[in-house]
């Protein structure tokens, strides 16, 4: 490995360790917090000796006109950012990342912001964000020989990992809590030849089991707690940036779950401003939903200190976690670049994936709790009508299409729930019509349509 080129630091403690001496579980062992990795020689380099802003920026978008796949690919192009294999033909891709930044007309016509953006990681290989993070993480693997990869997961991590392991020609293990994660997921875990086990636990139990089995067998751990998948999650940052023309926009806005992505976009955009590439971050802000919301309780009732896990409850399965494991990145995250995190309601969620539907951007519940999140900040003006925004979505339409069917059904929120948003919901449901097979009962049953 290039551990010449790279280290990883301990978020907590600070103490450095060399990428082989990392134990299993991607804990420190001297405090038991998180590794970031880390690139000692760009910070020393002074003058002359320092990258080329102008050149490298030069050669990212060129590499997009070739016909490389390791070129071709929106994480490995920007390869001089993430010195973190031996060798680069190693690298394991699907073409990850490069994913569209679609201009949201409507909603920024209705919350009156000309600049709302939605980059949309759905549009990944194995439909969603976590691809980006799984072609560096199971890259690493693959060089280091491990023969097993495993996880526990909402359903994305199992399928980006089950897929980028059946290409690398390596043996999958996913943990995922029996009937919580969307079937879309499911179905893909299955079909790239994952072993899927279904745990009676929520997420944080199958966190805990998987903890224990990396200790007592020859596995490699790639949940988000190791760093190298904040590697590959943090090159939306890049793309972003370049999109932009390298003129950060002023805010940035993600789904929380296990809060990796967040902090991995961040560090992104940390490392841009470190390297001269750009002149500063954007605002970073969280979402989390009402139900699974320790990060927002963290903040509110201890200012980020201590985090105290919850049992986690949502329809938006993807974010249903209790008990994040990168909280702590995230909170330097959000007080670094003066972010905001709060939490949206299931009617909240629901309501923003069926406009962000009726934009023809489908999306996961999960990643709609950005568009929800907006509106909140928009309603009481901490993102003002000339504010430039970027919406992170996460995860593809199709990966819960039960939820996006119950909602256009009537089913999916309780009256509680729907309470006082039903005339907001109404105009958005639209259900499919029983008809019969004649041109005259279609068109009967499809207002507007007649001559
Ligand atoms: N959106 C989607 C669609 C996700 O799948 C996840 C996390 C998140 C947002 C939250 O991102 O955890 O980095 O804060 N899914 C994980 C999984 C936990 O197992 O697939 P985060």
């Amino acid at each position: 490995m290039s551990d010449n080129l790279h280290q990883l630091r301990c978020f907590g403690c600070g103490a450095r360790i060399s990428g082989a001496e990392a134990q299993p579980d991607f804990r420190c062992a001297a405090c038991g917090d998180l590794f970031e990795v880390e690139y000692p020689g760009w910070l020393e380099r002074h003058g002359h000796d320092r990258p080329n802003p102008g050149a490298l920026k030069w050669l990212w978008r060129e590499r997009r006109c070739s016909s490389e796949s390791l070129d071709n690919s929106g994480v490995w192009r920007f390869r001089e950012l993430l010195p973190i294999l031996e060798n680069f033909g190693h690298a394991i891709t699907l073409r990850e990342g490069n994913t569209p930044l679609y201009h949201l007309t409507r909603a920024a016509n209705t919350l009156g912001i000309d600049q709302l953006y939605a980059k949309h990681q759905g549009l990944n290989p194995s439909g969603s964000f976590k691809d980006t993070g799984m072609t560096a993480a199971l890259s690493v693997a693959k060089e280091r020989g491990f023969e097993w990869v495993a996880c526990a997961s909402t359903g994305n991590t199992s399928a980006s990992m089950a897929a980028y392991a059946a290409r690398a020609g390596l043996r999958s293990l996913v943990l995922i809590p029996e009937g919580k994660i969307a079937w879309g997921k499911l179905a893909q875990a299955m079909d790239y030849g994952a072993v899927t086990c279904q745990l009676q636990t929520d997420f944080d139990g199958c966190v805990r089991v998987l903890a224990e089995i990396v200790r007592i067998a020859p596995v490699y751990l790639l949940n988000s707690v190791n760093p190298y998948r904040l590697e590959g999650q943090k090159t939306p940052a890049f793309e972003i940036a370049e999109a932009f023309d390298w003129v950060i926009p002023d805010h940035v806005i993600v789904p929380g779950g296990n809060l990796a992505n967040s902090s991995a976009l961040g560090k992104g955009f940390r490392e841009l401003v470190e390297l001269g590439l750009v002149a500063r971050m954007p605002r970073i802000s969280v979402i989390q939903a009402a139900g699974a919301n320790p990060l927002v309780r963290s903040l509110a009732e201890t200012h980020g200190a201590s985090l105290t896990s919850l049992e986690a409850h949502t329809r938006a399965s993807a974010i249903r976690i209790g008990n994040p494991a990168s909280w702590r990145k995230a909170v330097r995250v959000i007080q670094e670049t003066c972010g905001w995190c709060l939490d949206v309601t299931e009617a909240e969620i629901a309501i923003a994936k069926a406009e962000l539907g009726a934009e023809g951007l489908g999306c996961e519940p999960a990643s709609a709790v950005t568009l929800a999140g907006l509106k909140k900040l928009r309603a009481s003006a901490k993102i003002g009508a000339a504010d430039s925004v970027v919406l992170i979505l996460t995860g593809h339409t199709l990966k819960d299409a039960n939820y996006t069917i119950d909602f256009h059904r009537g089913s999916l929120l309780s009256e509680p729930e729907a309470e006082g948003r039903e005339a907001e919901i109404d105009a958005l449901r639209r259900d499919a019509h029983a008809v019969d097979a004649t041109p005259q009962a279609v068109l009967s049953a499809v207002k507007g349509l007649s001559r």
